[in-house]
């Protein structure tokens, strides 16, 4: 199995390309389900989780496409041939869940598996469930599996619905079912995530009629039919947050092609309070550190515009070597401070409390032997390796794999002392 090895690294220069998001485009390629007409997504991240979804769709019967070296996902949903999504490609990913509204509004059933996904919490279907229910959809747990069925097989109704939460999977999956309703379908409480504003945008250029979407209440009209389109992908926030930190973490300045400080702004003002300097560029945006220490700064995730549970444990990363004692307190997800164990193992000062962990930043950390643990937490073990003093080995780098292309290239082409190791 592959291993990651970082050294010490730094200053830092150079420019890094920001990819296409991971969690836009798991959810952008199931919507191309509502429709029998091919649907083209550009500027697609290269990323084991794209491969999932696409073998999860193709196992439904899509032909997916991969053009200009995966930069292209071309898809048509014209031949359904099953609705039954397995477990054995779903265990592996739990945006699986979002193929659950679309099939169900095309087909008028979906037997979906119970997802799996990052071990970082319970992640439950509930909300997902009582969304769709208000659509008019049958819904059981049979043997693991949820069994969603139309009103006879027909079409689904609009409905109004509040959600309990405002999961980002739950809204993507009512407003991908409500496209196709019988009337006019309400979400109140819905999440409000840059990445559910890109599916709603491809969603209109297939024809939907869909508004407010990036506000707490969306409004969607049902039509009859959907047809194909062309989307490139948003930007991805998470990738573009955790290369922000590297020059922040190692020194010196680097630029991110296609960064946009809008869809990040909770996070870049802490960056800015602890003492980092973000400037926007024609292209995207350059990042330094503005003295030689950064300040210790508190954090709290919370759903979007708030700090983003994905920069968690990034955030850490950058804290446990600021002046001061930080506290990052997780609110999205119970069981998301694996990393912490890791970055311990690397002479960190990290005292986790339930959903609080308090960081007291250190002189210097040590590279060590670490292990990755789900995606976010494993990005956050190289970063630290960045300012580790010696060497840092990062093992089950398939974590990394699944959100983050080319991790090793477009750090090392800025400087970093960084190798994939067997
Ligand atoms: C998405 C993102 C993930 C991000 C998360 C929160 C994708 C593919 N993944 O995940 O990277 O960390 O948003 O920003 O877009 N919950 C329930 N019942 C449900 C659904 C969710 O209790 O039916 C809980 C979850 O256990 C979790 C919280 O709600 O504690 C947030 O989940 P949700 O917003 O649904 O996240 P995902 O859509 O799974």
């Amino acid at each position: 199995m592959d291993s990651i090895v970082v050294e010490e690294s730094g200053p830092l220069n150079g420019k890094i390309p920001i990819a296409g998001a991971k969690n836009a485009c798991l959810t952008l390629m199931p919507a191309t389900l509502l429709s029998d007409e091919p649907v083209t997504l550009t500027n697609a991240p290269r990323l084991s989780d794209i491969g999932t979804m696409s073998l999860l769709l193709q196992s439904l019967g899509v032909e997916v496409e991969t053009l200009n070296e995966g930069l292209v996902l071309a898809l048509s949903s014209h031949a359904l041939k099953t609705t039954r999504a397995d477990y054995d490609i779903v265990r592996k990913m739990r945006a699986s869940n979002l193929v659950l509204g679309p099939l169900l509004a095309r087909a008028g059933e979906a037997i979906v598996s119970l997802p799996g996904g990052c071990a970082i919490g319970a992640r439950p279907m509930d909300l997902h469930i009582s969304a769709l229910r208000a659509l008019g959809a049958e819904i059981e747990l049979k043997d693991g599996y949820l069994h969603a069925m139309t009103p006879n097989k027909g079409r689904l109704v609009g409905g109004t619905h509040k959600l309990k939460f405002a999961s980002v999977g739950a809204t993507e999956n009512f407003i991908m079912a409500a496209c196709l309703a019988k009337g006019r379908s309400q979400l109140k409480n819905a999440a409000m995530e840059p990445e559910i504003v890109d599916l709603v945008k491809c969603l209109k250029s297939m024809g939907a009629n869909i508004s407010g979407e990036g506000t707490k209440t969306i409004t969607i009209n049902g039509v009859e039919k959907l047809q194909g389109a062309t989307h490139s992908v948003v930007m991805d926030r998470i990738e573009l947050g955790t290369y922000m930190l590297a020059p922040v973490i190692a020194g010196g300045e680097v630029e991110l092609v296609g960064g946009q400080m809008e869809l990040l702004e909770a996070f870049c003002n802490k960056l800015m309070e602890a003492g980092v300097e973000i400037s926007e560029t024609a292209n995207g945006l350059t990042v330094k550190r503005k003295l030689d220490k950064i300040n210790a700064v508190d954090v709290t995730t919370a759903v979007y515009p708030g700090f983003p549970t994905d920069l968690q444990a990034q955030m850490m990363a950058l804290m446990c070597t600021a002046s001061g004692v930080s506290t990052l307190e997780e609110t999205i997800f119970e069981n998301r401070f694996m990393h912490a164990p890791e970055l311990i193992r690397m002479g960190a000062q990290i005292d986790v409390q339930g959903g609080i962990a308090r960081v007291k930043g250190v002189q210097k950390l040590k590279g060590a032997q670490v292990m990755a643990t789900d995606l976010r937490a494993s990005v956050s073990l190289i970063l630290a390796g960045l300012a580790a003093q010696g060497k840092t080995r990062v093992s089950r780098v398939y974590h990394l794999d699944r959100g983050y292309e080319k991790l090793v290239e477009k750090l090392e082409n800025v400087g970093a002392k960084i190798e994939r190791v067997r």
